[in-house]
């Protein structure tokens, strides 16, 4: 066990199963000593949370569906109640329409435009909003995003569009909130599989050719999105704000 995170409340929202990256980030922050406090998106979710929760000692699984002012309301209203005082929240919640991530990019609807953008990019405004009241001592909000939003992953489509809304929204927000010694940070992760990236048309290529090309020449694992988030939260990051870090064993530097 470290000590990297000893005493500091965490907040982990987007664990769905052991395979998503929240958890892995929930992982590594309870090994270096954190209170972790994991959310999940409703009622069909909870037990297999609650199981993954008992896992690290942790008993406190609020739902939240971030599409909802009065659940965020809620929800920090009960993690307020219970802990008093935040210091990190991680914000790995991302959602598209499945027909926006199937078809071409240029038939997305309306609707879902503003659905993606709204489950991905704005979630972290509302979040964050609610989260300052309870940051008394400082804190360190981690979002994660996609390269998706810098360069064109055909299928990535919309998911690409509300990945720059939300590096472009970390970035609104860590001026508005370092006032308060509040931080704002996202990691640019490598393609991992998880529910949701397996929704992605053709995620098995570009899963194929990130290992291939990437300088490191393997793919990244949930535990080095862990340690990176334990950085981001932890006091080794002090001066890092409104930064996104790419954690993708150095795939984005690459021209060929
Ligand atoms: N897997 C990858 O290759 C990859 C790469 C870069 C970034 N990311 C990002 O990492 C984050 C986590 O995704 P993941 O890959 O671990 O997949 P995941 O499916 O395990 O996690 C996505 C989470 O979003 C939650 N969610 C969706 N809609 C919600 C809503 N309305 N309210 C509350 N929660 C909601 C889901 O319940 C789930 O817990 C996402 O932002 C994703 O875009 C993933």
């Amino acid at each position: 066990m470290g000590t990297l995170l000893k005493n500091q409340n965490v907040l982990i929202m987007g664990v769905r199963n052991k395979w998503s990256i929240a958890w892995g980030i929930a992982e590594a922050a309870y090994d270096e000593g954190a209170n972790i406090i994991l959310t999940c998106q409703g009622e069909r979710e909870r037990e297999g949370v609650e199981e993954l929760a008992s896992q690290i000692g942790s008993s406190a699984v609020f739902e939240c569906d971030i599409s909802r002012d009065e659940d965020i309301e809620r929800l920090f209203a009960e993690v307020k109640g219970k802990y008093g005082v935040l210091h990190g929240v991680v914000h790995a919640i991302a959602h598209a329409k499945r027909e926006d991530i199937t078809n071409d990019f240029i038939y997305t609807s309306r609707e879902g435009f503003a659905h993606a953008l709204d489950i991905s990019a704005y979630s972290l405004l509302a979040v964050s909003r609610a989260a300052k009241d309870l940051m008394t001592e400082g804190g360190s909000i981690v979002t994660l995003t996609y390269m998706g939003s810098e360069k064109v992953f055909p299928g990535y489509n919309v998911m690409g569009v509300a990945k720059a809304a939300l590096e472009a929204t970390v970035r609104y927000l860590a001026n508005d909130l370092g006032r308060l010694g509040i931080r704002v940070n996202a990691i640019s992760a490598g393609p991992i599989k998880t529910i949701s990236s397996k929704a992605i048309k053709d995620f098995g290529n570009i899963l194929g050719v990130f290992e291939q090309k990437a300088p490191l020449k393997r793919g990244v694992k949930q535990d080095d999105l862990g340690d990176s988030a334990v950085f981001l939260l932890s006091r080794l990051s002090r001066a890092i704000t409104g930064e996104v870090i790419h954690v993708d064993c150095g795939y984005n530097i690459m021209g060929v």
